[in-house]
């Protein structure tokens, strides 16, 4: 099966140019003109500009959280990803404290396989260092593939583990060759102050927000990032919301350590007053850490812009207004934490971020795709335009404006945080391991198509970018 893609701007994390690309099979096997059309099929990208299928390197799907399940699984959740051009995402593997991680692994590929529209891979939350922890960790590296190690400092009685796992995953981490991933955020703190606040009253989902201030995301920010020089290991700070966060990864990146920091569209756009909607509608808008001021947005773009920041993942965990959200309507501390973002992830980087001149287009690629496909172990399969990688591949046509909605997006959940909002720019045509998946706003691929990818190790995939970049 032959592919050729003609007349569209190629887009990397490095280059702008015209060329045309030939598909054989699951991959790109030349990129250039003058490939003959005669046996092959023909996408003509007039106008558009080709990007490498985007890589979200952070989603919770099928997961229980706050007393009930995200409504988007791996099928509606993947199957939304891909209408937004996104053609691989790592999700977040939950473990639980006491129990085997083979058995939490075991059931994640149990809610995926066979289910998902795109390439996917996983995370795996360390909760406890105990010494079956310990013992098992290199089976889930070497057979598994999971080279990234996720600790929450929130979440207090339900995910938060304690600064000693963090230091002990940090140096396990750095012996076999995975990432550590941090929530960061005070969850001591967080307790203290959410427990005021209910003691005096105060139950709406504003006080979400201000239960949950800046300096309690920059002290564990901080901490994290200290804790790592210390143990001469490497960190991913997922999420970062505001100015107190990024002044802690820029500090430690310009000491010379190890880290690297995530934003989110909603950071990016989104900001605190969302929460004081009136009717219990600022429930749509509880994410953690929460939306901030929005002064926080210019620093997050510039970060972004500067490389104080490099990726962005989406964060998605929706839940549906009604029935779920809901859940804590006498009691902010209930409403379930996360939104829907996987879908919008692109088009609102693009729309925001490079149509407002905020990041260029290489920028774009890079922070939507490449740069995450490099940290965890998944370039330059998956993140590249370039002879041997996967045809994973977005048509985007810069000048269609569209307006975001809950009624024609493709997310299981009932609402959008972005409802109304007119974006520049739409996904015309998504291929998948060469093969199209998305056309004419319709999905055309098969569910389960998308297979489960066992990652590089950390600094391998990096080993490997300098190499493909080189030859
Ligand atoms: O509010 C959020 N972010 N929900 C998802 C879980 C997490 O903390 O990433
Ligand atoms: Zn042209
Ligand atoms: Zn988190
Ligand atoms: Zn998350």
């Amino acid at each position: 099966m032959k592919t050729i893609i003609r007349n569209g701007i190629i887009v990397t994390a490095s280059d702008t140019y015209e060329a045309d690309i030939l598909i054989e099979g699951e991959q790109i096997s030349a990129i250039g003109s003058g490939f003959p059309l005669s046996d092959a099929t023909v996408i003509d990208a007039e106008g558009c500009y080709i990007f490498p299928g985007g890589v979200d390197p952070h989603t919770h799907l099928d997961m229980p959280f706050g007393g009930t399940v995200t409504k988007d699984d791996f099928t509606s959740g993947t199957t939304a990803a891909a209408f937004g051009g996104t053609t691989t995402i790592v999700d977040f593997c939950l473990t639980e404290k006491g129990k085997p991680l083979n058995k939490a692994i075991k059931n994640w590929h149990k809610k995926s396989k066979g289910k998902a529209a795109i390439d996917y891979s996983f995370h795996l939350m360390i909760g406890e260092m105990s010494d079956e922890v310990l013992t098992e960790l290199p089976m889930v590296i070497e057979e598994e593939g999971i080279t990234s190690f996720k600790v929450f400092m929130a979440y207090k009685d339900v995910f938060q583990a304690d600064d000693a796992t963090l230091f002990r995953t940090l140096l396990k981490a750095k012996e076999l060759g995975a990432l550590v991933m941090v929530h960061a955020e005070n969850g001591d703190v967080i307790d203290y102050l959410t427990k005021e606040a209910l003691a005096n009253g105060q139950t709406d989902p504003i006080y979400h927000a201000l239960t949950r201030p800046v300096e309690a995301e920059g002290e564990a920010t901080g901490r994290a990032c200290q804790l790592t020089a210390l143990a001469s290991s490497q960190l991913y700070v997922v999420h970062v919301s505001c100015e107190e966060a990024v002044k802690q990864i820029e500090r430690a990146r310009r000491a010379g350590a190890d880290i690297w920091g995530e934003t989110c569209p909603q950071y990016l756009t989104l900001d605190i007053d969302e929460l004081r909607k009136p009717d219990f509608e600022g429930a749509k808008y509880v994410w953690s850490p929460p939306l901030r001021e929005k002064k926080h947005q210019d620093v997050l773009w510039n970060a972004l812009r500067t490389g104080g920041l490099q990726t962005i993942g989406s964060d998605q965990c929706s839940f549906d207004f009604k029935g779920q959200k809901e859940l804590g309507i006498d009691d902010f501390t209930k409403i379930p934490n996360g939104g829907p973002m996987i879908e919008d992830r692109m088009s609102i980087l693009y729309s925001e971020g490079v149509a407002e001149g905020k990041i260029n287009l290489n920028q774009f690629v890079d922070v939507t795709s490449t740069r995450a496909a490099k940290l965890f172990g998944l370039y330059p399969k998956k993140g590249s335009i370039s002879i041997g990688a996967d045809a994973d591949l977005v048509i985007f046509n810069p000048f269609v404006v569209r307006t975001i909605s809950s009624e024609t997006h493709h997310m299981k959940v009932d609402y959008n945080a972005f409802e109304g909002k007119q974006v520049k720019g739409a996904v015309e045509v998504v291929l998948s391991k060469g093969k199209v998946i998305i056309q004419d706003n319709e999905y055309k691929g098969t569910v389960g198509d998308g297979t489960y990818i066992k990652r590089a190790k950390y600094g391998q995939s990096l080993r490997n970018a300098a190499i493909a970049e080189h030859v």
